[in-house]
């Protein structure tokens, strides 16, 4: 199986997005991955759909919207009239999550499920039959270039084997958060079958090389059952 590599933006440079987003794209990357921070749910704060319908006619890339927002509710219609094509939301961050994932699914978008460090997996369980993608924070979110908490290992190793059972295989599972080429070959070892980067693609000088290393570092390495 061929692992997928998200470039987030988040470490790229806001103000040539649209040479950045060309850079990765030449790269080869599968998609994008876009973090939307509020100031509310993460100490930190980024972009909104005025810009992400920007990038959406910069790119053909895949779009994912990685909701780090209080309110995910709010943004949900705007981001699939931006043309999102994957929209995440945290768990922490709603009290009714099958609710905005079957929304997210009406307005045909694909839903993803994000989880932080401290929240058990649990949490998510049972709502596998209903996402496309399971988002394992593998840093407390809010800031790029942070250490991959390798305690987080065994929480994407319980949602692989949860979907295997149940025979859901065409679910990603993303890792976000310190991923590199020594961080990677872990992760995907452990059941994820998708890398998020940001200081590792935008962080270097040669974003081709970085997404080729990456790409090297997680070849032949596979999650068995
Ligand atoms: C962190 C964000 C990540 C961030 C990852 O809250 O969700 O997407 O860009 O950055 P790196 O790859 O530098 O850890
Ligand atoms: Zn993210």
């Amino acid at each position: 199986m061929r692992v997928k590599i998200a470039a987030s933006i988040l470490s790229a440079d806001f103000a040539k997005l649209a040479q950045e987003i060309k850079l990765a794209e030449s790269a080869g990357v599968d998609l994008l991955h876009i973090d939307i921070m509020d100031a509310h749910f993460v100490p930190n704060m980024t972009i909104g759909p005025p810009v992400v319908k920007c990038i959406r006619k910069e790119t053909r890339l895949p779009l994912e919207a990685h909701l780090m927002v209080d309110k995910p509710e709010w943004f949900i219609e705007e981001m699939a009239k931006v043309g999102v094509d994957i929209l995440t939301i945290h768990i922490e961050s709603t009290r009714r999550p099958l609710c905005l994932i079957r929304r997210i699914r009406e307005l045909g978008i694909k839903p993803g499920i994000s989880l932080n460090p401290p929240t058990k997996v649990d949490k998510i369980m049972r709502l596998l039959d209903n996402i496309d993608l399971v988002l394992v924070m593998t840093v407390n979110p809010g800031f790029g270039a942070q250490r991959f908490m390798l305690e987080t290992l065994p929480k994407i190793t319980a949602v692989r084997r949860s979907l295997f059972s149940k025979g859901l295989s065409s679910v990603d599972i993303a890792v976000d958060g310190g991923v590199n080429v020594d961080t990677a070959p872990l992760a995907v070892k452990a059941g994820a079958t998708m890398l998020v980067a940001g200081s590792a693609i935008y962080g270097s000088d040669n974003v081709a090389k970085a997404v080729e290393d990456l790409r090297k570092s997680v070849e032949g390495v596979w999650w068995k059952p």
